[in-house]
C-alpha cells in the first residue's frame, strides 16, 4: 500500500511517500527565509510560495520513491487547523490527484499528526496507553490524556498565546528573526556557558521572570503576561544602556526559556500523576527543544515515568511524514470514509 501525504498548514511545503508504515521519501521546502523579513508568516505570501513549490516537491518525492502517481493507493492531507490559504493549496492539489485517480483521500488533523509523529520509526506496541501528551508548537499548546491512539481527552491548553508563538514574538522584540525558539535557545545556551565559566548566575534564585502556574493543579497555560514582562525588561534595559546589548539578549533569552520550559515540564508531569499513567509524550515543533526535553526527562526519571518524543528532529517540526503515518493508521484501523475523493478545510 502506497500513501502520499501533504502538509501545507503553515510555512512548509512538505510531501511524503509511505509504503505501509515505512517512510520511502519526503521533501520539504521551507519558507523561513521569506518570512524572516516580516518576522512572522503572512498568510497570502505563504500560500503563494506553497503554490510555487508544490509540484516541484511532488516530483522530487515521486522520483526518489521510484513510483508514479498511478501507484498511489491513498492520499492524506492536513485540513485543519492552520492558515486557510496555505491549507487550501495542499488540499487542492491532493483533491485533484484523488479525484482523477479515484483513490480515497483522508483528512488529517494537524495536532493529531504531530502526536502521531511519535509512531515514526517505532513499532506500534512501543507506545503504551494510557498516557499523557503535551503538544507545543507555534500555534498550539495543549495537554491530552490518551486512552488509545484514537481516544484523546483535552485536559488543558493555553488561554492566550502558545509557547512557540510567545518565543516567536519575544525573538521579534529583540530583533532576532524567525522562527524564534531555536534562535532564543542558541542565545540562552551562550548565557548558560558564560554563567558556568564566570559563576555569574541569574539575578534571583527563581529567575528574572515569573513562572506562570495559574492553578498549579490544573493544566492550562498562559504566556501573554510573561511576554509583557519580557517587553518591560527589554524597554528598561534599552532605557539604561541606550540599546539592547548582546549580553542582555543572552540573559533575557535564558531567563525566558527557563520560565516557559519549567512550567511546561511541571504541568505535563502533574497531569501524568493525576491521570495515573506511566508514560508521558511530547509533540509539536517545540519538541525539538533540548532544554524542554531535559527538564521533562529529569522529572520523568524522578517519578519513574517513560518519556517519549519524536525520533528525529525533522519529525518534530511541520512535516508530511507525520501526516503519512497518521494516514497509515487511519487506513489500517478503517478510521476513514471510503469513496471520498475530495476534502475541504
Ligand atoms: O509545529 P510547528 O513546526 O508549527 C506549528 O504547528 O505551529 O512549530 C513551530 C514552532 C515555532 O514557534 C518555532 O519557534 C518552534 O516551533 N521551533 C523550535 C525549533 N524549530 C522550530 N523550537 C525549538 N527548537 C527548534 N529546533
Ligand atoms: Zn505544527
Amino acid at each position: 500500500m502506497y500513501i502520499l501525504a501533504f502538509e501545507t498548514s503553515c510555512d512548509d511545503t512538505s510531501i511524503a511517500l509511505f509504503e505501509d508504515a515505512i517512510l520511502r521519501s519526503m521533501h520539504t521546502k521551507s519558507q523561513v527565509k521569506i518570512h524572516e523579513k516580516t518576522g512572522g508568516v503572512v498568510p497570502e505570501v505563504a500560500a503563494r510560495e506553497h503554490a510555487n513549490s508544490i509540484f516541484e516537491v511532488l516530483d522530487a518525492v515521486l522520483k526518489e520513491g521510484g513510483v508514479s502517481l498511478e501507484d498511489i493507493d491513498y492520499i492524506g492531507v492536513t485540513t485543519q487547523p492552520g492558515l486557510i490559504p496555505s491549507l487550501l493549496t495542499g488540499i487542492t492539489v491532493a483533491n485533484t490527484i484523488a479525484t482523477s485517480l479515484k483513490i480515497p483521500i483522508i483528512p488529517i488533523h494537524h495536532i493529531e499528526a504531530h502526536i502521531f509523529a511519535n509512531y515514526l520509526e517505532r513499532e506500534e506496541q512501543e507506545i503504551k496507553f494510557p498516557l499523557v501528551c503535551l503538544t507545543v508548537s507555534g500555534g498550539h499548546n495543549e495537554i491530552y490524556a490518551m486512552k488509545s491512539m484514537w481516544e484523546l481527552e483535552k485536559i488543558g491548553g493555553t488561554i492566550d498565546d502558545a509557547a512557540g508563538e510567545a518565543f516567536d514574538k519575544v525573538a521579534k522584540m529583540m530583533g532576532l528573526g524567525y522562527p524564534g525558539w531555536p534562535i532564543i535557545s542558541k542565545k540562552a545556551l551562550m548565557y548558560r556557558q558564560l554563567s558556568l565559566h564566570s559563576l555569574v548566575r541569574s539575578k534571583t534564585e527563581s529567575g528574572l521572570f515569573p513562572r506562570v502556574w495559574l492553578d498549579k493543579k490544573a493544566f492550562d497555560f498562559s504566556f501573554s503576561g510573561l511576554k509583557t514582562a519580557v517587553k518591560r525588561e527589554i524597554d528598561a534595559r534599552i532605557e539604561t544602556s541606550w540599546s539592547l546589548r548582546e549580553e542582555d539578549i543572552q540573559e533575557i533569552s535564558y531567563e525566558f526559556e527557563e520560565s516557559v520550559t519549567e512550567v511546561l515540564a511541571y504541568k505535563l508531569i502533574e497531569a501524568a500523576k493525576m491521570k495515573q499513567v506511566s508514560t508521558v509524550m511530547l509533540a509539536g515543533g517545540v519538541s525539538a527543544n533540548t532544554i524542554l526535553r531535559d527538564k521533562i526527562q529529569l522529572l520523568a526519571d524522578t517519578h519513574e515515568l517513560e518519556f517519549l518524543y519524536p525520533k528525529k528532529i525533522q519529525y518534530c517540526m511541520d512535516n508530511a511524514a507525520m501526516v503519512g503515518i497518521n494516514t497509515y493508521y487511519k487506513v489500517r484501523y478503517e478510521k476513514y470514509e471510503r469513496d471520498i475523493y475530495q476534502v475541504t478545510v
